[in-house]
């Protein structure tokens, strides 16, 4: 599949099950090339990720339940939240992204006067970067993605589980798998009319 045909193609799939298309290795090797690739703000390479599979998969949702249940009641929990959860925990894997603040905080030191106030802004640009690599790769691998926000909430369980780096700060956790059998998409949500979000100047093409 080609990368237009990926981004065509791309939707928010949440009825996920725990298989997938390709060996493991190949959705290591997705999320080096996201790292490597990904351009950042003076190449500062703020973004990680952290690839849960498995039982690690399940034990995150099993935080994320936990931390939910004891913020929202049992009330709220049983009125739809503790479905939603389950679907996540029933994909194959989660991508985790975070910012490594202190790889922000150099930046913001090093950058010249100008710029100092925009390097939280373009750290949270090149993870969306990051996050939007993974959606389109894993879609061009055969996979189904959704993106949630969890964090902060998880953040603190999240770091102890798996001995995450303290000035790591989760930014997005993006569950995938294959799309459950018979799973159809919604037709995308009318978008805003195009000559509202697209300026062109100066182009010899009729628009
Ligand atoms: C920055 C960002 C935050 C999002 N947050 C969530 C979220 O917390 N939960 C969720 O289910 N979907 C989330 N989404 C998915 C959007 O709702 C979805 O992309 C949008 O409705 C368009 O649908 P599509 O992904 O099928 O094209 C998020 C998307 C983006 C780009």
């Amino acid at each position: 599949m080609c990368f237009s045909e990926a981004t065509q193609n791309r939707r928010s799939i949440r009825a996920l099950d725990s298989k997938t298309t390709v060996p493991e290795e190949t959705l290591i090797k997705l999320a080096e090339s996201a790292l490597l690739t990904t351009p950042s703000a003076f190449n500062s390479q703020s973004t990680r990720l952290t690839i849960l599979i498995g039982e690690d998969h399940q034990k995150l949702w099993s935080i994320t339940a936990d931390a939910l249940l004891a913020k929202i009641g049992q009330d709220r929990w049983n009125g739809g939240t503790k479905d939603r959860i389950a679907g996540y925990s029933d994909a194959y894997g989660t991508i985790l992204f975070w910012d490594d603040l202190s790889c922000i905080k150099r930046m913001g030191e090093n950058a010249p006067d100008i710029y100092k106030d925009k390097t939280d802004e373009w750290a949270q640009q090149s993870n969306g970067m990051h996050q939007y690599y993974m959606w389109v790769g894993l879609e061009a691998l055969g996979m189904g993605a959704n993106l949630q926000h969890y964090n902060p909430l998880i953040d603190d369980e999240v770091k102890k589980a798996w001995n995450i780096p303290s000035n790591w700060a989760l930014t997005a956790q993006m569950v995938f798998g294959v799309a459950k059998e018979g799973t159809i998409s919604e037709p995308r949500q009318q978008k805003l009319p195009l000559e509202q979000r697209l300026l062109v100047f100066g182009a010899c093409a009729k628009i």
